[in-house]
């Protein structure tokens, strides 16, 4: 088997198999490229990629791996690690900080990187800061990355970071673009089994609406747990609507204050279930959360946004939205105050969009679910 080796400045390959006999029975390879290489959600994610267990057994990957000049030497390590590793599935190994370089047909891009709020930093600052870094991205994936490349957004403040990445990449259909909230699904799943005293397996059909943030909105409506309707095996409507939608919309700032850290390991798991659910079909009569843009959306909810919306896939890494949903009063007051602080973010962010000068009038209570 030959291997060959590549180094460049600030980018290099290793590990690249040639296609000959020994790849014959394998699929085509993908790109799979990935912003933050060098931090922590990456430092999980990356070696589950690599393993097989997001993509399948028989599907080689190439990892693409942008970091910044700060952190060079740390992905240089990273990728030491991933070499080491000795995947079987894992033919090259590039890293770099040019995201033209890096996204270079990418297949699929992990926007994971983006700056935390610092001291006294207004979250006008960080929209700001962030946005910049996905308005860049956007442009680079629209230069150089497939026409089809599915875009996952991590970076927070997702939500609006994916819409930015998105008007800044017109080439590409904006249905391309996901902000993550598979994460709060996952937390949604696992305090509605506790509270029932089920496995998690048994809640399905949860959907998370709106913004990854603590205005999101946990749908124990429309949730079902063994098949039968949250509300007829939860009865205490009291929890439903106040314990368990605030524990849910403020885990990850709970999660920070005991672990002196943003999630990492969890967010990796549900980067991968997200991956999953594009690459697998949903199971009948399920559905799975994913912040998509909202164009034509049937719920009524403001267009031109990116908002978390129950979404079903046939494994080809496309989707359409659920339309037998139910919203009441409840939920429908809800996801207004959700739809509202995103159209907030998006008025603040109008010069990284192309449309306008920026008007930032967040509502005071604008927070991520890492800041309480
Ligand atoms: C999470 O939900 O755990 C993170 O998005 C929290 C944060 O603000 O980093």
């Amino acid at each position: 088997m030959l291997i060959q080796f590549f180094f460049f400045f600030f980018f290099f390959c290793a590990l690249t198999y040639t296609q000959g006999e020994e790849t014959k029975s394998w699929k085509k390879l993908i790109n799979i490229a990935i912003s933050g290489a060098a931090g922590m959600i990456s430092n999980h994610l990356l070696f589950k990629l690599a393993s097989g267990e997001v993509f399948g057994p028989d599907q080689p990957i190439a990892l693409k791996l942008l970091g910044s000049e700060r952190s060079f030497e740390a992905l240089e390590g990273v990728a030491m690690e991933l070499e080491d590793s000795l995947f079987p599935l894992l033919r090259e190994v590039s890293i770099g900080i040019d995201a033209y370089e890096v996204f270079q047909d990418a297949d699929w891009a992990l926007l994971i990187g983006a700056k935390p709020r610092g001291p006294g930093m207004e979250r006008a600052d960080l929209l700001d800061i962030n946005g910049q870094i996905f308005a860049e991205q956007g442009k680079a994936l629209n230069a150089v990355a497939s026409r089809n490349v599915k875009v996952i957004v991590v970076g927070n403040p997702c939500n609006t970071n994916a819409l930015i990445c998105l008007k800044n990449a017109p080439d590409i259909p904006a249905k391309n673009f996901h902000a993550l909230t598979r994460l709060d699904e996952n937390r949604a799943k696992c305090q509605l089994a506790l509270k029932a005293g089920v496995f998690y397996d048994k809640v399905s059909n949860v959907t998370i609406w709106g913004n990854h943030s603590t205005t999101q909105v946990p749908d124990f409506l429309n949730a079902k747990i063994n098949g039968i309707p949250v509300k007829e095996v939860i009865k205490d409507t009291k929890w439903l609507e106040e314990e368990f939608t605030e524990m849910v919309q403020k885990r990850g700032g709970v999660l920070i204050k005991k672990w002196g850290r943003s999630s990492a390991a969890s967010t990796a798991v549900s980067v991968v279930d997200a991956i999953r659910s594009l690459v697998t079909p949903t199971p009948e009569g399920d559905w799975i959360s994913s912040g998509v843009y909202t164009a034509g959306n049937p719920y009524g909810i403001a267009e031109d946004i990116v908002f978390s919306m129950p979404c079903r896939s046939k494994g080809d890494g496309d989707y359409e939205l659920v339309k037998d949903v139910i919203i009441d009063d409840y939920l429908r007051s809800r996801i207004k105050m959700t739809e509202a602080e995103l159209l907030a973010e998006k008025r603040c962010v109008a010069h990284l969009t192309g449309e306008g000068i920026a008007v930032c009038d967040l509502p005071g209570d604008t927070m991520l679910p890492g800041e309480m």
